[in-house]
């Protein structure tokens, strides 16, 4: 069986498929569903992952790192402990992975245990990111059979659980760090994403970031105490905990009580509704923008919308729903758990994979888009200078491939050298340089010879390097190395570094 994992930002969660074939949510050690995507690093060979490690932050936030995902594919960032220890975010999105694994294997009791995962990505997420946290899987010892967008993964589970044969389906998802909107059209047993859209670093921990900073001004105006100082650091980080629990309090009630307690002073900070929305309201116009742009890629309109599936925590939020309403005319559907609802797309997507491979006929094709144009920096023949030419455009059905032809400008040319690029603008400063490479050519090729590079964008939106060259009957792939990305030593190493780590 393979295990489906939603990684969050805040919360992850993993699913299995029971013995009628449906996807279940895991019960961790702890008895909860969803499981804190904290880590706390008690020692140099201990860590405590979800809910104990989120108690932690309060009395060592030097040893607990939170919301790793929103650093994945920063080739620079480094976890450091007040032990001296440093992390990749691989390696701690690894160490979440483990736990979620080892729960699941303590829950369901097999005799070997699972390996196999599917795990789930948001669709706005760049090479880099979706390189890092396959990398991160590897590092914590699993198989990854696979990666799936998360909202394709939560359309997956309701066009299952519906039945609905054909419809447009719209699923806004945000989470706890992302947002993706996603237009899947159903089609029987297809399902095709048509577009996505999405930002990065929004949603529920922002909003948490958020009210803390305005409590902060606030006991700074009334106390003249600047609660980020080092002697409140306690209150501090508890503050953003109960800030979390105000903001959900708030979907029921009109208004919420945060308590600051310190040594010296003792007061209550009343958060309203109203006060949330102009949090939330700056926000959702940004996703109501995506929201617009992901229908015209589509090439449908608003009255096309069959269904609105909303997905992540953040969604629950009343006036996010309002807001869409309004905007599309059609209220959202609350047929699905938006915490559960992509872990379960993610296992039945792992389901799916065994049953083509097995040959079976109920197998559900499905097809993604890519979410940012891939291209390579080339060289305007006008003005001389280098520009990012776009080779492959967002939302292409995936797999997509594309031929870059040449022709070997001396005799025994030995290399070409290439930039592949991802975004969306001419400016190579504007879009993100994913590798720069010299593609070494075999020798002895004549002056003139045709060399094909193909850039091939796989299923799960990686970039491949294929070199092709007819006259020779040459044709291989092209490993090369990211700019953002670990290097196969390097996550060979970090793999043994954490192998024997205690990790509950
Ligand atoms: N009723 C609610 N009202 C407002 N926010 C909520 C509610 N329930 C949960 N949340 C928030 O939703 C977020 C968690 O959602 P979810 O688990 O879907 O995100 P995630 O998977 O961790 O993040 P991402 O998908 O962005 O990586 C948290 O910030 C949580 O505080
Ligand atoms: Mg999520």
């Amino acid at each position: 069986m393979i295990l489906g994992i939603d990684l969050g930002t805040t919360y992850s969660v993993c699913s299995y498929i029971d013995e009628n074939g449906e996807p279940q949510i895991i019960t961790n050690m702890e008895g909860q569903r969803t499981t804190p995507s904290v880590v706390y690093f008690e020692n140099e060979s201990s860590v405590i992952v979800g809910q104990t490690a989120k108690e932690n932050s309060i009395c060592c936030p030097a040893d607990v790192v939170s919301a790793i995902k929103n650093h994945m594919g920063e080739k620079d960032y480094q976890f450091v402990t007040s032990f001296g220890q440093s992390y990749t975010p691989e390696v701690i999105s690894g160490l979440i992975l483990r736990k979620m694994v080892t729960d699941a294997n303590q829950f369901l009791g097999t005799e070997t245990p699972l390996n196999r995962v599917v795990i789930t990505i948001p669709a706005y997420f760049t090479d880099a990111e979706r390189t890092a946290t396959e990398n991160a899987a590897r590092i914590a010892g699993l198989e990854l059979v696979r990666t799936i967008n998360e909202p394709t993964a939560a359309a997956l589970y309701y066009a299952v659980k519906s039945k609905l044969e054909h419809a447009n389906i719209l699923i806004y998802d945000l989470g706890g760090g992302t947002f993706d909107v996603t237009l899947i059209r159903v089609d029987g047993s297809e399902i095709n994403v048509k577009s996505t859209k999405g930002i990065k670093n929004v949603g529920g921990r922002f909003f948490d970031e958020e009210i803390v900073a305005q409590i902060h001004d606030y006991i700074e105006d009334e106390y003249d105490v600047d609660l980020e100082d080092e002697e409140y650091l306690d209150v501090y980080q508890e503050l953003f905990n109960r800030a979390e629990k105000a903001k959900i309090s708030l979907c029921r009630q009109e208004k919420a009580i945060i308590p600051i307690r310190t040594g010296e002073f003792k007061e209550s900070y009343t958060l309203t509704r109203a006060d949330f929305e102009k949090i939330v309201a700056k926000l959702y116009k940004r996703t109501e923008y995506c929201v617009k742009s992901a229908i015209a890629d589509a090439g449908i309109t608003n009255a096309d919308i069959d269904k609105v599936i909303l997905v992540g925590g953040s969604s629950r939020i009343p006036y996010i729903e309002q807001q869409l309403t309004a905007l599309l005319g059609i209220a959202p559907s609350h047929e699905v758990n938006p915490d559960e609802v992509v872990a379960m797309g993610a296992a039945l997507f792992g389901k799916q994979l065994e049953a083509e491979r097995a040959g079976s006929s109920d197998a559900r094709t499905i097809s993604d888009v890519c979410s940012h144009s891939i291209g390579v920096s080339a060289l305007d023949e006008l003005t001389l200078r280098k520009y990012n030419r776009i080779l492959i455009k967002r939302n292409t059905t995936l797999p997509a491939v594309t031929c870059l032809p040449f022709r070997t400008a001396s005799e025994n040319q030995e290399k070409i050298e290439l930039s592949v690029t991802e975004g969306e603008f001419k400016e190579l400063c504007d879009v993100r340089i994913i590798s720069e490479t010299e593609i070494i050519l075999p020798p002895n090729l004549p002056k003139g010879t045709r060399v094909e590079i193909e850039l091939r964008l796989d299923t799960s939106q990686l970039v491949h390097l294929w070199l092709r060259i007819p006259a020779v009957n040459y044709e291989t792939e092209f490993k090369f190395k990211r700019i953002s990305n670990l290097s196969d030593q390097e996550i060979e190493k970090l793999t043994g570094l954490i192998a024997d780590y205690d990790v509950s």
